[in-house]
């Protein structure tokens, strides 16, 4: 196992009713000295499934008013529309806005582009310099103050919630990429499964996905050997197999909702990769995607994990063959070889992503003939992962494209 060290210093508040409950006294703990608060969300979600309505309650109850005086720091002051995949130039709004009402608070509700924007927000507008060039690209160790950020999920998915990571994209550059510093942990997270009964289908498929994602990128790296992360691994991938099946059965099912909602915790509190390379080159091949088309996240790792694993599983075989046994059940004595049953595992992988709805094309998730064109410079745009069981090259990730269309 690798050194490593640990930490997840993100307080949870998990269950129906948890804002309502926690919110208030977690307000007073990190904001004592009162100061205007500021509100992120996305498009508007947030105002149809109660969670905008359960904070305005609190905040409201607290003496904190949208009309109030900014000067008496009992202000809301509201940041809408932080698009999906949120963008640097959205992120340098906020931040701009929050430096400017001198904001205390940052209460972030919604999916991981709102969480991941306000994370970033909170860092840009304590910070005199340029963030994402030193932080995102240059990855510069982070010193300075910060405004402490706070979260209300209403899409289980990245994570996002108990982990230091944001991912911006820069429009610019075309280049789309994540930081995970341990000071960018929101400090806390109140998280009601209730609030995702709302998700389009679509979304609910692409984010539970990115959960089976984020584990399988964690779980397929080194060591080989048996390790307790992998051993947590496992039970979370057949949980979330699981749970995924029930919640495309019945998307009412609360029990399955509430699951895969921890279980997106469970995957990102970096708990499961103590000890671990992690390879993450999955996520590197998607989010170059989404930076050139702006596809879905979660959609694009569907379509890219199974190519991605037979491109790779020879230099990491044991591991595959004990996916292929453990998470789908597969018994050695049906095949021939380790090579074949680790191929069977991934085959179960890509049947699933069938089974549940999920696109397996680039063609299915929208790419047509001008995307196809563009896939050269994508590849190029890659950064190889130095966690991976082999490393890719960027003509290999340019034939992965190929294969996914
Ligand atoms: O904008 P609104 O109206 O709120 O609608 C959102 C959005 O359109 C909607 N939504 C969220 N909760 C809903 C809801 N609709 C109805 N009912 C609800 N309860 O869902 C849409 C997608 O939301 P978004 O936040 O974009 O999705 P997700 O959570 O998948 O986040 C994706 C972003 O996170 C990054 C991705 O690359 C992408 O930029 N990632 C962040 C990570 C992290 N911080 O650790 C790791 C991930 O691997 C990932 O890269
Ligand atoms: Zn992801």
């Amino acid at each position: 196992m690798e050194a490593f060290r640990w930490e997840c210093a993100t307080k949870v508040r998990f269950g129906q009713g948890c804002v309502r409950e926690y919110l208030a006294g977690l307000v007073k703990e990190f904001a004592p000295e009162g100061g205007n608060i500021m509100i992120g969300y996305g498009g508007g979600s947030v105002k149809r499934n109660g969670s905008y309505d359960d904070v305005m309650a609190v905040l409201e109850s607290m003496g904190y008013s949208r009309e109030g005086n900014a000067a008496e720091g009992r202000m809301i002051v509201e940041f809408p529309g932080i698009m999906s995949n949120p963008t640097l130039r959205r992120m340098r709004e906020g931040a701009e806005l929050a430096s400017l009402m001198d904001v205390a608070l940052i209460i972030a509700i919604g999916g991981g582009s709102v969480m991941d924007c306000c994370k970033a927000i909170a860092v840009q507008a304590k910070y005199k310099g340029d963030a994402w060039e030193d932080f995102w690209m240059q990855g510069k160790p982070m010193t300075h103050e910060r405004i402490p950020v706070g979260v209300v999920v209403t899409m289980p998915a990245t994570g996002s919630e108990v982990n230091g990571c944001a991912v911006l994209t820069n429009e610019e550059t075309k280049i789309k990429t994540d930081r995970d510093y341990s000071e960018m942990n929101p400090a806390f997270a109140l998280m009601d499964p209730v609030y995702t009964l709302t998700m389009p289908p679509r979304q609910m498929r692409a984010g539970t996905f990115d959960i089976l994602s984020h584990i399988m990128e964690t779980y397929f790296s080194f060591p080989l050997e048996d390790n307790p992360a992998d051993d947590v691994s496992e039970g979370l991938m057949r949980g979330i197999i699981r749970d995924f099946r029930a919640a495309v059965a019945d998307p009412g099912d609360i029990t399955a909702r509430s699951n895969i909602m921890w279980t997106a915790s469970l995957a990102e509190n970096r708990i499961i990769k103590t000890g671990k390379s992690k390879d993450f080159e999955a996520h590197n091949m998607e989010h170059q995607l989404s930076a050139y088309t702006d596809c879905n996240h979660g959609e694009g790792l569907a379509v890219l994990h199974p190519a991605y694993y037979r491109h790779i599983y020879k230099a990491g075989l044991p591991k595959f063959v004990r996916f292929a046994e453990r998470v789908w059940g597969l018994s050695p004595a049906d095949y021939g070889s380790d090579e074949e049953l680790a191929l069977a595992g991934i085959d179960a992988l890509a049947a699933f992503i069938k089974e549940v709805g999920l696109p397996t094309t680039l063609r299915d998730i929208g790419f047509g003939e001008e995307e196809f064109e563009m896939l050269p410079e994508i590849a190029d745009s890659c950064f190889i992962s130095s966690g991976a069981f082999r490393p890719l090259t960027k003509e290999e990730i340019l034939e992965i494209y190929r294969e996914c269309m």
